[in-house]
């Protein structure tokens, strides 16, 4: 079983925290031998914001600029995703929505896991995108990790406290393991 997992950083404000799990959450997945595993950074794949004349959902072969074809090719090439999330006024970030928009058929029928964090874990945001992706025909599955009041995690310098995330460890595995299924039945289906 080999399944290539994308991992998306939402979060492209300077100063941000969002790289920390995002690492982090890498490097766990990346132990999987079953997982092959890219981070993608949303400040790499920057896109102006959506105004394009067509609906993606209506789009069947190339898109129109070659930003947003680097951006797709990028997402077609997932079984699965773990998108890395701040909640910003209890939603989804700008950022992060604008580059879902974008797309259609790269996001269907494959899952997708979160990792958000803030007051609540970033509860809110996880809903809202939950419902973001099941318009997506994707598959949200159920676990994900909420790393709670994440100001209290760095050092003044803005580096992460030393085994600040290892209480999320096990949320981390349990999810990962519910993302392996769900990708390997639904490559399988996509294949058939
Ligand atoms: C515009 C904005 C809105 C925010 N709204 C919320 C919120 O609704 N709930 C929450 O828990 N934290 C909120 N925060 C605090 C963020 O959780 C915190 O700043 C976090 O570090 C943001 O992630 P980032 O640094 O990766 O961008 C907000 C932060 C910003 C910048």
């Amino acid at each position: 079983m080999s399944l290539h997992i994308k991992i998306i950083l939402a979060s492209v404000r300077q100063g941000r925290f969002g790289d920390k799990p995002a690492e982090w959450i890498t490097t766990i997945a990346r132990e999987k031998e079953e997982l092959s595993v890219e981070l993608l950074d949303l400040r790499d794949y920057s896109l102006p914001i959506f105004q394009e004349a067509v609906s993606p959902m209506q789009i069947k072969g190339e898109y129109g600029t070659p930003e947003i074809n680097r951006w797709a090719e990028k997402i077609a090439e997932a079984d699965g995703f773990v998108v890395v999330t701040p909640e910003y006024n209890h939603g989804y970030p700008s950022s992060l929505k604008n580059n879902i928009d974008y797309l259609y058929k790269e996001w269907n029928d494959k899952p997708v896991c979160f990792v958000g964090y803030g007051s609540t874990g970033g509860a809110r945001v996880i809903q809202q995108l939950r419902q973001v992706s099941t318009e997506l025909q994707m598959a949200p599955i159920r676990n994900s990790v909420h790393i709670m009041s994440p100001w209290f995690l760095t050092e003044t310098d803005g580096t992460l406290k030393a085994g600040a995330l290892d209480v999320y460890v096990k949320s981390a595995e349990s999810m990962l393991a519910q993302l392996t299924w769900w990708a390997d039945a639904l490559k399988k289906a996509r294949e058939r």
